[in-house]
C-alpha cells in the first residue's frame, strides 16, 4: 500500500456495524485517505477497526433526534467538518433524506449486497435464493434520492451453489465486496468517476447500466 497521506482525496466512511468493508477500504487506500468514520451506533466493531488504524471516529445516535431530517442535518454537518471529497456508505443501515443526498450528490457512494437493480432493500441473499437465481453479487452505485437506485458504478457476481443458504451466500459476497469497494474508491480518488444528469461516467465516458465491465484481472 502506498502512503495514503500522500493523497488529496479525503474520504468519510459511514457504518452501522462490523465494518469489514471499512477495513478493506483502509487496507487498500492508494488514491484516497479515510479521514473519519461515523457510526449511528455505539459499540460496533467497525469503530474499533477505525481507532486501530488511527482514524477519527464519531458516534451520532439517530435515536437522540426527533426526526430523520434532524439526524441527517447533524450527520451532514459533522461529515462536512472533515472536508470530504467522497462520502462512502459501508453498511450504513439508515435511509437518507433527500436533503442529505442532494448535499453530497456526486460524491456519495454505497455498496449493496445484490446485483442491482435486483433486490434493493433488505434480505437480498434470501430473496436471490427464493427466486432460484443462479448468481448473486454486490453493486457499488452513486447515491440518489431513489433507495438503492442510483447509477451503478460496478458490480461483482458470485455463483450460487446448490447448498447455499443466505449466510453462506452473504459470506462469499462479502469477499467480492472487499475487492470491489476499494477499487471504486481508488478510481474516485484518481478522478476517473463522475456523476452528471446523464448518469455515471468513467474516464469521461458513460458507464452502462450494469456499471464498469471489469476485466478478468479486476473481477477475479
Ligand atoms: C455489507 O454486506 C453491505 O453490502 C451491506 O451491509 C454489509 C455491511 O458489512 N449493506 C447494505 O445492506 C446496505 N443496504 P460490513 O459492516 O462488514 O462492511
Amino acid at each position: 500500500m502506498s502512503n495514503p497521506n500522500d493523497t488529496d482525496c479525503r474520504v468519510v466512511v459511514l457504518i452501522s456495524g462490523n465494518g469489514s468493508n471499512l477495513q478493506a477500504l483502509i487496507d487498500n487506500a492508494e488514491s484516497y485517505q479515510v479521514v473519519a468514520t461515523i457510526s449511528n451506533k455505539a459499540d460496533v466493531y467497525g469503530l474499533d477497526r477505525a481507532r486501530e488504524a488511527g482514524i477519527d471516529t464519531v458516534v451520532i445516535d439517530h435515536r437522540q433526534y426527533p426526526s430523520r431530517e434532524a439526524f441527517d442535518q447533524v450527520l451532514a454537518d459533522t461529515i462536512d467538518g472533515y472536508l470530504p471529497d467522497l462520502v462512502v456508505l459501508a453498511g450504513f443501515m439508515r435511509i437518507l433524506s433527500d436533503g442529505f443526498v442532494q448535499r453530497f450528490k456526486g460524491r456519495l457512494i454505497n455498496i449493496h449486497p445484490s446485483l442491482l437493480p435486483k433486490y434493493p432493500g433488505l434480505d437480498t441473499h434470501q430473496r436471490a435464493l427464493d427466486a432460484g437465481d443462479s448468481e448473486a453479487g454486490c453493486s457499488v452505485h452513486f447515491v440518489t434520492e431513489e433507495l438503492d437506485g442510483g447509477p451503478c458504478i460496478a458490480r461483482a457476481s458470485v455463483v450460487i451453489e446448490a447448498q447455499d443458504d443466505a449466510d453462506a451466500l452473504a459470506a462469499r459476497t462479502l469477499v467480492q465486496e472487499h475487492r470491489l469497494y476499494p477499487l471504486v474508491a481508488n478510481w474516485f480518488g484518481e478522478g476517473r468517476l463522475a456523476l452528471s444528469a446523464k448518469g455515471a461516467s468513467f474516464d469521461g465516458r458513460p458507464l452502462p447500466a450494469t456499471g464498469h465491465p471489469l476485466d478478468s484481472e479486476q473481477a477475479d
